[in-house]
């Protein structure tokens, strides 16, 4: 059965009726530009054909019930639990409803109305997998209220409000990248945004190539947010201590490799370390488009395996799983660059590899992966995908 006709089945037994709608929001991938959406810089994500979907209908009440078909899981609130992140009982919602909370928190205090809801979600989005399975439900839950509530944002505007909801509400220091994605993908298309004035494009996908992503099956946990927070905290300190010589500075982007060269060696070691990668991460990308545009993919290849080693030596937020994935992706006839993407910790790689070469390169990299780690990866091509909406 497909994912849409089991979520409908799941919705009837829930609630006795049919859904009055369904909304699709995508998880993304990010080819270049990580760790750098919180400093300015730029990112090339896709949306992909994995998402989030959520049958609702309003309730017609102050209640909002919405249930996580695949957990099993529950959980009714209304607006007045929204503060202290509690359900209807008073008991505290589980992590996985602070992002639909979160979200009618956000977009009721942006003054858009959030009437309540029964729903039901699903997702083939694996979670903790560097995937944005988060987002993706912050933006199906976003697009859902926005049909209910008869109000309409674009979507980059609603991808902000569900950053809000991330940053305020569930307390990941996340930046923008992830609810972009979600809210503004296309298919076919790759994504380029400057997170700086979040003015963006699309890009047609380089032709003869294709997408792979490779879960190492390693999650990312709890503790990785805090990681996460720890990460952007440095390179706020990195800001604060080179505007001491270089006034005009307000994110690293701002930093010109020359001057981060001159000035490095005086700042703190970690701190210095995490801005490193995070002034040649902002390098790497700002030319990427034009090399994608002059179809130079090799050259575009070799900066997302740059991106890898400075992701795991410098901001260290690699792990085992991901440097054997990366690597032996990078050793296979027909893949122009491997590396992790997303947060990190855990999680997938991606791949740019050869249309031709793809069967043969997942085959090996499955092979390889299982032989050197004892574990069977999931690997898959991905197909750019539309970004939230309620269907038709
Ligand atoms: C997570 C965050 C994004 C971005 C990436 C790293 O996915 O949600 O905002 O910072 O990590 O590039």
């Amino acid at each position: 059965m497909s994912i849409e006709n089991n979520l409908l089945e799941h919705y009837r037994q829930c609630f006795n009726a049919d859904p009055a709608f369904i909304a699709r929001a995508p998880g993304r991938v990010n080819l270049l530009g990580e760790h750098v959406d919180y400093n300015d810089g730029f990112v090339l994500p896709v949306a992909i054909n994995r998402a989030v979907w959520v049958a609702f209908s309003p309730s017609n009440t102050d209640q909002t019930t919405i249930v996580a078909a695949d957990l099993p899981d529950e959980v009714l609130f209304a607006p007045q639990n929204l503060p202290a992140k509690t359900r209807a009982d008073g008991a505290a919602l589980p992590n996985w409803a602070r992002y639909p909370a979160g979200m009618m928190w956000a977009l009721t205090h942006a003054g858009h109305a959030t009437p309540a809801m029964n729903a039901v979600f699903t997702s083939d989005v694996p979670s903790g997998a560097g995937l944005s399975s988060s987002a993706a439900l912050e933006m199906a839950f976003g697009v859902a209220w926005q049909k209910l509530g008869d109000w309409s944002l674009p979507p980059m505007e609603l991808a902000l409000l569900g950053q809000r909801a991330e940053n305020k509400y569930v307390g990941v220091n996340c930046g923008i990248m992830d609810q972009f994605a979600s809210a503004c993908g296309q298919h076919d298309r790759l994504l380029v945004l400057d997170c700086r004035s979040l003015t963006w494009q699309t890009a047609p996908l380089p032709e003869n190539v294709v997408i792979v992503i490779a879960d190492t099956m390693e999650r990312h946990s709890l503790a990785s947010s805090s990681a996460y927070n720890r990460r952007r905290a440095a390179c706020e300190e990195a800001v604060r201590l080179l505007k001491e010589n270089l006034p005009g500075v307000h994110s690293l982007r701002d930093v010109r490799i020359e001057d981060f060269n001159r000035l490095s060696p005086d700042l703190p070691e970690e701190v210095a370390k995490r801005a490193a990668h995070v002034v040649g991460e902002i390098e790497r990308s700002q030319g990427a488009l034009k090399l994608l545009e002059g179809g130079d993919v090799v050259r575009f290849g070799q900066l997302m395996n740059e991106c890898h080693a400075s992701l795991r030596d410098l901001y260290e937020v690699s792990c085992p799983e991901l440097d054997v994935m990366a690597a032996i992706g990078q050793s296979l006839p027909g893949c122009y660059g491997a590396r992790l993407t997303g947060a990190g910790f855990g999680g997938c790689t991606v791949n740019l590899v050869a249309r031709e070469a793809a069967p043969a390169f997942k085959a090996a990299l499955a092979a390889g992966y299982e032989q050197q780690t004892g574990h069977h990866p999931e690997i898959y091509i991905c197909q750019a995908s539309d970004g939230a909406r309620v269907l038709p």
